[in-house]
């Protein structure tokens, strides 16, 4: 769904990726949070953060899957912060991702609607699907401005335990890049 935040109003934001742990923005509340309908995956390209415009690195992006859960963190961004905050966001998530509101599920039982990045099939950095022991290569080898894919993944796959979600696909590739040595 397109978002229709108005850039002085408080809003909640899901973080699925890289924006569990580094929000990177000012929030006033945090709460573990999780979207229906939707499977993460790393079949976004990273050319500016975790890779380089001749050697991508893969991220996580959201695919509509129904009956699945993904599970994230929600921020709530206070309205004097708002303006700026999307403003960095758009800027952080520039590479591919576009900003979408959705309905969460709030551990505490709590519905609340959020701002969510999402990458869609197609864009320009679009990487799709692949082998997982392709994906993991990948992410085993890629580095960019932000530091390294292998860092990114752990930090994701660390970040998910401490939720207590479960992720095959990131806990996979997580073994798969953890037995991938690098020179
Ligand atoms: C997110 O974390 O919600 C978006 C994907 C990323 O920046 O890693």
């Amino acid at each position: 769904m397109a978002c229709a935040t108005a850039a002085n109003e408080s809003f909640w934001l899901f973080g699925y990726g890289s924006l569990i742990w580094n929000p990177s923005v000012p929030h006033i509340d945090r709460v573990p949070a999780r979207l229906h309908g939707f499977s993460r995956r790393f079949w976004q390209g990273s050319h500016d953060h975790r890779g380089l415009p001749h050697a991508p690195g893969r991220v996580v992006t959201l695919i509509k899957d129904a009956g699945k859960v993904c599970a994230g963190m929600a921020f709530r961004i206070p309205a004097e912060a708002a303006a700026e905050v999307l403003d960095h966001l758009d800027h952080r998530e520039k590479n591919g991702y576009s900003r979408q509101s959705h309905g969460l599920h709030a551990a505490s039982g709590l519905r609340l609607n959020a701002i969510v990045y999402i990458a869609e099939p197609g864009n320009f950095a679009w990487l799709g699907p692949a082998p997982a022991i392709e994906v993991a290569q990948q992410i085993a080898i890629s580095t960019g401005p932000s530091g390294s894919n292998r860092e990114y993944l752990e930090r994701l796959a660390k970040a998910l335990r401490d939720l207590d979600a479960d992720d095959p696909h990131v806990f996979e590739l997580e073994a798969i890049v953890k037995r991938t040595a690098i020179s």
